[in-house]
């Protein structure tokens, strides 16, 4: 079964073809340039630049798999959850080529695309949790097989990514500043500053990332009236390692219990933030502890990617999940909310 799958749900443009679950191209159309001087994503340009790219990224898809329009069975397309004028320029693109050739449609939850990514290069018997950290998303998953989800962590404000995103402005280091944070914590001492974790209750596993981003403009801030320099005399190295430390260990504490609360010890990170070198340590140090194991997908599939969506398209028409709904929507859960008792 060959899949053309589309996603332009965010700021990136992606295209990728599939040959029975194996991914043959995935052509990703990156945006950062465009919205760095803006320290975020503008919607509206994010929209207008799919426009201008789409074609291109389906086309250079279909060449470098060495793959005509004629030979594909599926279209899959990401419809959501996302900026909806961004996903509306996916579900056009792909509505009209199958409005070309007759080729069904397969409409694709984006969060779905994320969780099952692991899954690409990795066998990961079901069930495991899925901690899916991006820069719209900090979740955690229940997976007891394909289409087969609970949520059963979130966040109650911001997402890991924008943490990183925040404070990497903060210190001036412009956007997307995940992976700026990540190289320079590589030289850096965790311990230098502590910041806040936030206390882990048993019974709630929700994350909160707005206090740890309050407390590093506080900490700048009282280091710009004293007089030991802008970071009160640590080094960025410092500060950034202890930054990322404060989320990554927010990430693995609520990532344990659940492990205990559900019996589940095989855990898949996904999603940009899963890209964080500290963040691979730590959580298979950790999961490892329970005698389990953690799985992370490529850096290539970590940040947003048309090959998850297609990937995700491919299992579940070997299943026979109904994928017809294309209707772009702003939010789309993925599974019922579950929390603990
Ligand atoms: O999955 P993604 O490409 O887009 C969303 O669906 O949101 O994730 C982008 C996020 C950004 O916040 C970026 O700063 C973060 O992933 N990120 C990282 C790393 N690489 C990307 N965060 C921490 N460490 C990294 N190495
Ligand atoms: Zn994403």
């Amino acid at each position: 079964m060959r899949i053309l799958a589309i996603e332009s749900s965010c700021d990136d443009t992606s295209a990728a073809v599939l040959a029975d679950g194996a991914i043959l191209s995935n052509i990703v159309a990156s945006q950062d340039a465009l919205h760095a001087d803006y320290g975020g994503i503008v919607p509206e340009l994010a929209a207008r630049r799919h426009l201008e790219t789409i074609s291109t990224v389906i086309h250079r898809a279909l060449e470098q798999a060495d793959c005509e329009v004629g030979s594909i069975d599926r279209i899959a397309v990401t419809h959501g959850p996302g900026l909806v004028g961004s996903l509306l320029v996916g579900i056009a693109a792909a509505q009209g080529l199958s409005l070309r050739t007759g080729l069904p449609v397969d409409g694709i939850n984006h969060l779905e695309g994320h969780v099952l990514s692991p899954l690409v290069h990795e066998d990961v018997a079901f069930p495991f949790l899925a901690l899916l950290v991006s820069g719209g998303h900090t979740s955690l998953y229940l997976v007891r097989g394909v289409g087969e989800y609970e949520e059963v962590a979130w966040t109650r404000d911001d997402s890991a990514g924008e943490a990183f995103d925040k404070a990497a402005k903060m210190l001036g280091l412009g956007y997307p500043g995940g992976k700026v944070i990540d190289d320079l914590a590589r030289e850096g001492n965790v311990a230098s500053v502590r910041f806040p974790r936030g206390r882990v209750k048993a019974d709630d596993l929700a994350w909160s990332f707005s206090g740890l981003k309050t407390s590093l403009w506080q900490f700048l801030s009282a280091a710009t009236e004293g007089s030991a320099g802008a970071l009160g005399g640590h080094r960025l190295e410092d500060v950034s390692a202890s930054f990322q430390e404060a989320i990554v260990d927010a990430l693995v504490a609520r990532v344990l219990l659940a492990a205990e609360r559900y019996g589940v010890s095989r855990v898949a990170v996904a999603g940009g933030v899963s890209a964080n070198s500290r963040l691979r340590t730590r959580m298979t140090e950790a999961v490892g502890k329970l005698g389990g194991s953690a799985v992370f997908p490529p850096m290539n599939l970590c940040t947003d990617n048309a090959g998850m969506i297609g990937y995700a398209a491919w299992l579940r028409a070997c299943r026979g999940l109904d994928s017809t709904d294309i209707a772009a929507a702003s939010r789309l859960p993925l599974g019922q909310k579950r929390r603990l008792r």
